[in-house]
């Protein structure tokens, strides 16, 4: 008996939008999806927010809401986004749930009573402002590389070199959200000594012909066994307070390590997929031997460390179905590079939808992806005219001569296809096969190619027939040959649905179908005698003034980005900028508190400002020879609210306030009325 199918992709981080990249990884994971499930299996995709760590606990208390609140309000907008990018998800659930809690509790536990829990101190740097243990990447400093020494770089890893690096390394270190000098403090973690896994691992990992468990792509299989033969270390997997997530049984005030919860998101999502059908939970989930499920993992190449080593070590000592299969893709690049917000090439889900339907990033990103892990570029040139050709010229101009000639002149009855026609007939039958063959392989442009194929097959023959310089008494001939033109739309619609859902559907419509355009159905002609529909419009040209538009959105809307893991972007607490960049500067109403002369600077001022939801900040001024303290207590000022702290002999200025004048001594302050809110914005 075949098995049932559960898919699953990556968990979208709950702190911050969508980008192009994550849709990217969710059209492959759709497509893959659709195609088995056109092609008769019992398929779901499984899916839900990652919504725990220190990321999120940061972001909500910056923004005065409760994680709680930041995560639902991600949920929401992420499952628009995908929506609107015809990402068919059988459910989008959370990590935040009482189903993960409950599976995260029983593989801890599990874990726990096979001995595959220690734990032992940690020495860490904690910011003593903020009161807790600093993350890698909230660690700031000079890379300790000393052919490098490059400035600012996070606490693992220096963008400049290259290497890696602990935190403790970093030279003169500071919290990269308020810039103190943090200190080392000690605090018991728990680990997973990861080597009791190794004969376990080493099996899941062999080829599938060796006995193995999984099927890997071999460059995937090669450094994840590199990582296995290099010794396998032991996994920290709980972290202190302030720490937004699952607090362990058995050990008060620690909690779950983000990467511990979030895979298990795929099971707590199954569970609630399965109770809110009334299927079987236990027969996806605790079937070790995988006799009912195949477990498919769709995930990006920075994540692969998690997958295939972390998580089928918790499964398997959980005693829960280890994945068939785990699919790794590449990055996206945009005109042959990372990203970037400053050439406005870092495009969010949403701005993209402002300006075009889904259907042409669907088709271009699944025209484009293979079975490798390479990356993938988005070449707006390339993006434009390949839709354009493809779609446009190709295809619909195919289904729209051909079925439009057959409403408009014939009655919309179809005839018989030709004789002439039976190679090109055939070999569309077989391209149709190789497609759903290439698709299950996770080779979409391999299988988009084939639809191209026979698009220009009959495209050609159409041409060289041109049913539309015959006279009325070839009626009937006119009628053979646009229908093969209306049959070659059928199979071709048939090849692109896992990939533009929509587009079947209308041809599905417009041909009255007597059945879905599923790989088994979309071969077989409709026969002499049937009567069709309207021709409904599959595909304009891309302007490619919206393109340039879209580009023109992202320059503005991006955010800044801060990581707990590299995997885990997250919207910058402090956006550092600089005064040139005018666009980028976050101007605040700002309340004085309290104002008072800097002893050792004459010209200084030290102001408490109260901004509102984000909190106070202290800030030194150049004003003292304009302002007495006292005369500015009280006032609401306008703060450039993500200007980078800077650390001064007297302490941190976290920002700067407005003001002007001809000389340093005569200065004004920007002032606003006592209407205004503090942390308000000011335009
Ligand atoms: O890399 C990321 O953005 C993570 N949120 C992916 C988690 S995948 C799974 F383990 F939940
Ligand atoms: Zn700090």
């Amino acid at each position: 008996m075949a098995k049932q199918v559960l898919v699953t992709a990556a968990l979208p981080y709950a702190n911050g939008s969508i980008h192009l990249g994550h849709v990217l990884e969710a059209v492959q994971t759709d497509v893959y999806t659709r195609a088995r499930k056109l092609a008769g299996d019992d398929c779901v995709f499984i899916w839900a927010a990652d919504t725990h760590g220190t990321p999120i606990e940061l972001r909500a208390r910056r923004e005065g809401i409760t994680p709680e609140a930041l995560i639902e309000r991600a949920w929401h907008e992420h499952r628009r986004d995908y929506g609107d990018f015809d990402i068919g998800f059988d459910i989008f659930h959370t990590t935040h749930s009482d189903e993960t809690r409950r599976h995260a509790e029983a593989i801890f536990a599990a874990m726990e009573s096979r001995g595959d829990i220690l734990s032992r101190p940690v020495e860490q740097l904690y910011c003593p402002h903020d009161q807790m243990f600093l993350p890698d990447r909230f660690v700031k400093g000079v890379c300790p590389n000393p052919k490098c020494k490059s400035p600012d770089q996070y606490g693992d890893s220096c963008e400049v070199c290259g290497s890696t690096h602990a935190p403790t390394e970093l030279g003169d270190p500071h919290c990269s959200i308020c810039g103190t000098a943090p200190e080392l403090r000690s605090s018991t973690h728990l680990f997973v000594p990861l080597a009791r896994h190794e004969a376990f691992l080493r099996q899941w990992l062999a080829p599938l012909e060796q006995g193995g468990h999984t099927e890997l792509q071999a460059s995937v299989r090669n450094y994840v066994m590199e990582w296995v033969d290099g010794g396998l270390r032991d996994w920290d997997i709980s972290r202190d307070p302030p720490y937004f997530g699952f607090e362990i049984p058995g050990h008060p005030g620690k909690f779950f390590y983000v990467w511990f919860d979030a895979p298990v998101g795929y099971i707590g999502a199954t569970e609630k997929f399965c109770r809110d059908r009334g299927l079987d939970f236990d027969a996806y989930w605790r079937d070790p031997e995988r006799a009912n499920t195949e477990l498919v993992h769709v995930i990006g190449k920075d994540i692969v460390y998690f997958h295939c080593l972390f998580w089928p070590a918790m499964l398997h000592a959980g005693g829960y179905t280890t994945p068939s299969r785990v699919h790794v893709h590449g990055w996206l690049t945009v005109a042959g590079e990372k990203m970037s917000k400053t050439r406005g090439t870092f495009v969010l889900a949403r701005t993209y939808l402002d300006h075009l339907p889904a259907d042409y990033l669907r088709y271009y990103f699944a025209s484009k992806l293979g079975g490798t892990q390479d990356d993938l570029d988005l070449n707006l040139e390339d993006f434009v005219s390949r839709c354009n050709a493809d779609l446009v010229k190709k295809t619909a101009n195919l289904a729209s001569r051909s079925c439009k000639f057959i409403t408009s002149r014939l009655g919309g009855t179809l005839g018989a296809l030709g004789d002439e026609t039976a190679e090109i007939v055939a070999a569309a039958q077989r391209r149709l096969e190789e497609a759903r063959v290439h698709y299950l392989a996770f080779e979409s442009g391999k299988a988009l190619r084939c639809a191209m194929q026979i698009a220009e097959d009959f495209n050609l023959y159409l041409t060289e027939q041109a049913p539309w310089k015959l006279g009325p008494e070839q009626a009937e001939r006119a009628r053979q040959v646009c229908s093969a033109g209306v049959y070659a739309s059928q199979v071709i619609a048939g090849i692109l649905a896992p990939v533009l859902p929509r587009w079947a559907e209308k041809v599905e419509r417009m041909l009255k179908l007597p059945h879905r355009l599923d790989f088994a159905h979309a071969g077989t002609p409709l026969g002499a005698g049937h009567v069709i529909g309207e021709y409904e419009i599959l595909a304009e040209p891309i302007d490619p003034a919206k393109v340039a538009a879209i580009i023109e959105a992202s320059k503005e809307t991006t955010p800044v980005t801060i990581a707990d893991t590299p995997a885990y972007e997250v919207e910058a607490l402090q956006p550092e900028t600089t005064i040139d960049a005018f666009a980028a500067i976050d101007l605040r109403v700002a309340k004085v508190l309290a104002c008072a002369k800097v002893d050792g600077a004459d010209k200084l001022l030290q102001l408490t400002l109260d901004v509102g939801p984000l909190g106070q900040r202290n800030v030194f001024s150049g004003i003292a020879k304009s302002y007495a303290p006292e005369q500015l207590v009280g006032k609401h000022v306008v703060l450039f609210a993500n200007l980078k702290a800077r650390k001064m002999r007297f302490g941190l200025s976290e920002g700067m306030i407005l003001a002007s004048g001809s000389t340093d001594d005569a200065v004004t302050v920007l002032e606003l009325d006592g209407r205004s809110r503090p942390g308000e914005r000011v335009s």
